[in-house]
């Protein structure tokens, strides 16, 4: 968890969020082990800002992996830096209801939930699945 947190701080003092001014980072442990960090990348055109979790999954997939063990994600500000609905649906193509998701701010974890809790009745890869 202590890596996992330092990877995520390292990233988020990457972040490019000129615009919101509202840093990210996020770190994926994958099922090997390994992990992949990410931050938030903004644009002028502000619809094609990427979330940090977006940026995690692609360093996770061109790493070679596809599979998700654990998601923490690190913000700022006084709430709790859940994972938007877009990034829900993303991690959930990689990770199972049961993937421990951990949710932090600058000083340490502050909530543990589960993926499945955030995004119950999940469309996956399996809802494609013909009979
Ligand atoms: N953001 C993330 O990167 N991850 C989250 O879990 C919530 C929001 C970013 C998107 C945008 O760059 C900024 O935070 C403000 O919404």
């Amino acid at each position: 968890m202590d890596e996992m947190i330092e990877m995520a701080r390292q990233a988020r003092e990457r972040a490019y969020a000129p615009y919101s001014n509202f840093a990210v980072g996020a770190c994926l442990r994958g099922a090997s082990g390994r992990l992949y960090g990410g931050c938030n990348v903004e644009n002028a055109a502000y619809p094609q800002g990427q979330c940090a979790e977006a940026t995690a999954i692609g360093n996770m997939v061109s790493g070679g992996e596809r599979e998700i063990a654990e998601i923490l994600v690190l913000g700022g500000g006084e709430q709790l830096c859940a994972p938007c609905g877009g990034c829900r649906q993303r991690l959930a193509e990689f990770a199972g209801p049961d993937t421990p998701l951990h949710i932090c701010g600058p000083e340490g974890l502050r909530k543990t939930v589960t993926l499945g809790e955030l995004l119950p009745y999940a469309f996956g890869p399996n809802s494609l699945e013909q009979p």
